[in-house]
């Protein structure tokens, strides 16, 4: 019994390890196209302070891809967004300048 306990133990603890590590790897990935779709016009700053609703997102994309956005996943960075810079969620600290001296 206890040998059956450790094992089940060591699968639950490795299977919790490989599930991070997907879920690490999807972000970096999707972060990726953001960067290689959106970056050549302007900064992800632009839509990192968005809080916007997965339909707002949508139509964000459409516009974007009207003016030349190449966007080959469109529906994972709509997911993505909308996730994390979703209407949901409080605004962004504001961007704050410092006084020049
Ligand atoms: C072909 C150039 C181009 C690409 C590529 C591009 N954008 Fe834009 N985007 C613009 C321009 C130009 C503006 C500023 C429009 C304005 O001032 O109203 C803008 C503004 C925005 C805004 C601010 C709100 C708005 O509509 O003005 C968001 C959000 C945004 N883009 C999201 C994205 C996302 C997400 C991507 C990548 C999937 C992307 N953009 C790729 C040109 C582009």
């Amino acid at each position: 019994v206890r040998l059956f306990v450790c094992t089940v133990a060591i699968v639950i603890s490795v299977a919790g390890t490989l599930g991070r590590i997907a879920a690490e790897n999807t972000t970096e990935s999707v972060r990726k196209e953001l960067q290689q779709s959106c970056q050549p016009c302007h900064s992800l700053r632009l839509v990192e302070t968005q809080r916007l609703s997965a339909a707002a997102w949508q139509k964000e994309m459409d516009k974007m891809i009207g003016w030349g956005a190449v966007v080959p996943n469109k529906q994972l960075l709509i997911d993505y967004l909308s996730q994390h810079y979703g209407n949901q969620l409080p605004p962004p600290a504001p961007i704050l300048s410092t006084p020049s001296k």
